[in-house]
């Protein structure tokens, strides 16, 4: 089990991860789900060794990063967000090369090279050098590498960024085969979706801090049993907030002037009375839509601001 006990680590005087702790379990796959600038890189730098922390510890079943370095180091593998391949060696040597330095050796280390390039669809292309790959063949290199040494944990640094949708099924395939195995995987992504489909428990994190952390039913529950409702339109956010106000079963998940999102109870009719209140004050309104409490209106709630895909 990977175990983060308050973790810090501030750039100057840029907090960049705060205070966070969260476990991962063996055969767990454990989402860091935030946008750009939450802390993301930054804590699996922490995790896998090339950034020290300001403070806190990390430990994997048992062996402590900080005073046992390099046997953590070997239970580990990375899939870093920059793709890092040596382009001229082909596919198996850049394989060979990691596995070598992992401590793999002889007929062990070509089985597993020959193992993970099937893995990740890559056998047949093993021999070219890697700059000839396409970015998703790369990405998928990538993925071997971290793996190749079959690590009890993976860190995955948003490895499915900038590649078309079959390549991140794949690796998404992939993921989930190695966490099959035992594997505890920390899995970085700014995708709602990929949190929601992949990840067995999610850490919402923004700004340096995990907000909340759970599976989805837990985080959904922190919403509320509501519906959302989403409004958009060319209303102002000061005529609309007082009309919401008005009943206090129904609370704002986000407002701004031309969009709202609107936490409403569940009981029957209510979704109706409520707009029908709102259009009767004559409110311009161009779009509705109802959904049911969704990861984004989860981390809306939570961090007050907006996760697109
Ligand atoms: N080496 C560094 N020196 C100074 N500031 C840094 C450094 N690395 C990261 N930061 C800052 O720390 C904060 C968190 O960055 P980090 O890369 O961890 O975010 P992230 O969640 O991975 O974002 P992204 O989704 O864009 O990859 C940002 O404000 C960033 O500018
Ligand atoms: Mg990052």
């Amino acid at each position: 089990m990977l175990s983060v006990e308050g973790l810090s680590r501030s750039f100057g005087s840029l907090q960049a991860v705060r205070d966070i702790s969260f476990r991962v379990h063996p055969g767990e796959i454990y989402g860091l789900l935030g946008p750009n600038g939450a802390g993301k890189t930054t804590t699996i730098s922490c995790i896998c060794g090339l950034l020290r922390p300001s403070s806190g510890r990390i430990e994997l079943h048992g062996t402590d990063l900080g005073s046992q370095p390099i046997a953590f180091k070997r239970r580990i593998g990375v899939v870093p967000q920059e793709i890092a391949l040596y382009g001229d060696l082909s596919a198996r040597e850049n394989l060979s090369f990691w596995g070598r330095l992992a401590g793999l050796r002889g007929s062990a280390l070509q089985r597993r090279v020959t193992a993970v390039l099937e893995t990740v669809g890559l056998a047949e292309r093993s021999r070219e050098p890697c700059r000839k790959f396409s970015g998703g063949m790369k990405r998928r290199l990538n993925l071997a590498v971290g793996m190749v040494h079959e690590p009890q944990l993976l860190l995955l640094d948003e490895p499915t960024v900038g590649i078309d949708v079959q390549a991140r099924i794949n690796i998404l395939d992939v993921v989930r085969d190695i966490a099959r195995r035992g594997t505890a995987v920390l899995y970085t992504t700014h995708y709602l979706e990929e949190a929601q489909e992949l990840c067995d428990r999610i850490g919402i994190m923004d700004k340096g801090k995990i907000f909340a952390e759970g599976d989805l039913e837990h985080l959904k529950g922190l919403v509320g049993e509501g519906q959302i409702l989403t409004l958009r339109g060319g209303f102002a956010a000061d005529a609309l907030r007082p009309v919401v106000a008005a009943d206090d079963t129904v609370r704002i998940v986000s407002l701004e002037d031309g969009a709202a999102m609107l936490d409403i109870p569940p009981h029957r009719g209510e979704v109706s009375s409520v707009l029908s209140r709102i259009l009767g004050h004559g409110l311009s309104i161009d779009d509705i839509s109802i959904q049911e409490p969704n990861l984004q209106s989860v981390f809306l709630k939570l961090t007050g601001r907006e996760l697109r895909d």
